[in-house]
């Protein structure tokens, strides 16, 4: 079992969409027994709010819908993780400050596995929901690829199945 958190500011745009995204990538492939996924924001100013109904609407338009209430992140799901995939540089930096330095060999941003220094867009600035879930879309598909190199003992994956 490989768990993956997905980390943004509030938890209620950004980090979810890319937990109910990833989701939809590893049951198209038929790896969702293989992962625990989840998502938090750093801060607590959302805390128990559903998704931001724009973002909302922005993953019903690719056909993805789920549950979801805004939890912040504690040390111990960092802890509980081995992967920490952060939407920005701000996140990595509070994440670090919430660690103390520790665990950054699991905490990375998403955009790295698509070989981008860029942060994920955040549309609670821009108000551009579509541009966020395509660059969710690409980092999620890079760090499933990557995952699916990395552990591909351990998930028994091959994709020609
Ligand atoms: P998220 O979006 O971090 O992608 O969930 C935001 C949500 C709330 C705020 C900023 C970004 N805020 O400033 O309250």
């Amino acid at each position: 079992m490989i768990s993956v958190c997905f980390v943004c500011l509030g938890n209620i745009c950004r980090s979810p969409t890319a937990e109910l995204l990833f989701e939809k990538m590893l049951a198209e492939r038929g790896l969702s027994l293989s992962f625990r996924v989840s998502s938090r924001g750093t801060s607590d100013c959302e805390e128990g709010n559903p998704i931001y109904p724009p973002a909302a609407r922005t993953l019903a338009a690719h056909g993805i819908a789920g549950e979801h209430r805004a939890k912040q992140l504690s040390l111990s799901d960092v802890i509980n993780c081995d992967y920490i995939l952060v939407m920005d540089s701000s996140n990595l930096f509070d994440v670090l400050r919430l660690t103390g330095g520790r665990f950054g060999e699991k905490i990375f941003k998403l955009l790295s596995f698509a070989s981008s220094a860029n942060d994920v867009s955040d549309p609670w600035y821009t108000r551009d929901f579509e541009r966020a879930y395509s660059d969710i879309e690409r980092g999620c598909a890079a760090f499933l690829e990557y995952i699916l190199k990395e552990k591909k003992e351990a998930l028994g994956y091959d994709a020609r199945h």
